[in-house]
């Protein structure tokens, strides 16, 4: 065949890199070729997200550009994953995009881009309760970089039903992988120089595979996983705080490798918000739950998400966020406002009625006010020695590396020896809020 370069842009969260390297394996099998670069490629394939409106404006505006490429030479556009109805709406008579492709039909993009060289325009609608992709090794489509974290989904799909979001819609049912083929392909990546692995899925506590007698949940999961394969960093996300268990966190005290850090979206301190948004937890179930972690898991970093400017939210409301990340003092966070995705139910039901200039104003206060939690958090770690998995160079200073440390926040120090995926011991002796600066300790 002659034109089977391929190139894909990624948009959106770890969920979409992780289906990145999955759709890349599928095509690499079917004898087309990764282009590293957009120039090389005939198939371009985005992998789109629409979880707000802001992702879809950008996906929007990318296509506009990639216009002016299609008109110059034979191209082929896929738009691939969470994109959202309105999407394929606003692009079907457009000629511009050739096929769209969701989630559970990754299987299905070798036929869509034959179909589309020939010259047909393809929509698949497909969901597949059961498709987790679990049979696809992605290991060899990463052997040429050197990269040494990976993400794993373990669960695809949502029940949630938040009422603000569109994943439930664009990604369908939840669904859990098998236990034996995350094992393997977790083995298999440390086997090819992997050291860190990140298991993925909306909601990893509700993780749950039956089969006759056999009952694995989310905290016999990363048990089997710790046991395993000791030498390999594992990591999750997200947690729903409705789902977090007792043995889940008992399970992470337990095991060295199984890194100390907790990404727990709590979206607003509002019970009344947090009722709106079908959140099914109350502010103080959260409060009682980061409690635990605290007590069960002392050195354990917590991150949210917060999402302000709800339909209904008030200034009380917002004040009750601010007092919660008063009260919690996360290490970090990801702060958004609200738009509505048509669909959901807040689009049908609810009034976007916050004005924009309240939720810019919001978000800004959110936002400075994490700021000084993350830099009162950081100034814990000085003085104190931490094992950090260097990941590369420091992008501001290639004398120094850069890496993690269980907590998941970024260390740099200066480089002496050591390489890429070594564990270095660092004195941690200054700190911004984002960032850990150290030395090496010897
Ligand atoms: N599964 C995760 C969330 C995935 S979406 C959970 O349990 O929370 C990532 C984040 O995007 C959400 O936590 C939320 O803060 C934000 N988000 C989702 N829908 C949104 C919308 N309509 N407008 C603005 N932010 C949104
Ligand atoms: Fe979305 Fe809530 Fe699921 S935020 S991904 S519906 S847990």
């Amino acid at each position: 065949m002659k034109y089977k370069n391929f190139y894909i842009e990624n948009y959106g969260c770890q969920m979409n890199i992780s289906d990145s390297d999955i759709i890349t394996s599928i095509l690499l099998n079917h004898g087309f070729i990764l282009s590293e670069n957009l120039d090389k490629a005939n198939i371009i394939l985005l992998n789109a997200c629409s979880i707000r409106e802001k992702a879809e404006l950008t996906l929007k505006k990318r296509l506009e550009q990639l216009k002016f490429l299609k008109k110059k030479k034979k191209i082929w556009i896929g738009i691939i994953g969470c994109f959202s109805k309105e999407i394929t709406k606003f692009f079907w008579n457009k000629k511009m995009v050739d096929f769209f492709i969701p989630p559970d039909s990754y299987r299905e993009i070798p036929n869509f881009i034959y179909y589309s060289i020939m010259g047909m325009q393809y929509l698949s609608y497909t969901k597949k309760k059961n498709e987790t992709y679990a049979d696809i090794s992605f290991v060899k489509t990463k052997q040429n970089n050197k990269k040494i974290t990976s993400f794993l989904s373990i669960t695809r799909g949502c029940n949630n039903m938040c009422t603000f979001c569109i994943v439930p819609f664009t990604r369908g049912r939840e669904r859990s992988s098998d236990p034996d083929s995350i094992i393997k392909e977790c083995k298999h990546l440390y086997q090819n120089g992997y050291k860190e692995v990140t298991l993925l899925g909306q909601n990893v506590d509700s993780y749950l595979w039956i089969e006759e007698k056999n009952i694995v949940d989310f905290s016999k999961l990363l048990d089997l996983l710790a046991k395993e394969i000791p030498m390999m960093r594992i990591r999750f996300s997200t947690s729903n705080p409705h789902d977090m268990s007792n043995k889940v966190l008992e399970v992470i005290s337990k095991h060295k490798n199984i890194c100390k850090h907790i990404h727990l979206p709590v979206q607003s301190g509002s019970n009344k918000i947090l009722k709106l948004m079908n959140r099914k937890y109350t502010r103080e179930e959260y409060l009682f739950l980061v409690k635990k972690i605290q007590s069960i898991i002392p050195e354990c970093s917590i991150s949210h998400d917060i999402m302000t400017g709800f339909c209904n939210e008030n200034e009380q409301d917002h004040q009750d966020t601010i007092n919660l990340m008063n009260e919690i003092k996360y290490n970090y966070g990801y702060m958004f406002s609200y738009s509505p995705r048509p669909g959901t139910y807040a689009y049908r039901k609810l009034k976007d009625n916050v004005p924009k200039h309240i939720k810019k104003k919001r978000l800004q206060e959110i936002i400075d006010l994490q700021r000084k939690h993350s830099f009162y958090r950081m100034q814990e770690h000085l003085g104190r020695v931490e094992e950090v998995l260097i990941e590369g160079e420091s992008k501001k200073n290639n004398q120094y590396w850069y890496g993690r440390n269980t907590q998941n926040l970024i260390v740099v120090f200066p480089k002496k020896f050591l390489n890429i995926g070594d564990y270095a011991h660092v004195k941690i002796k200054d700190t911004t809020s984002a960032t850990l600066i150290g030395e090496l300790f010897i």
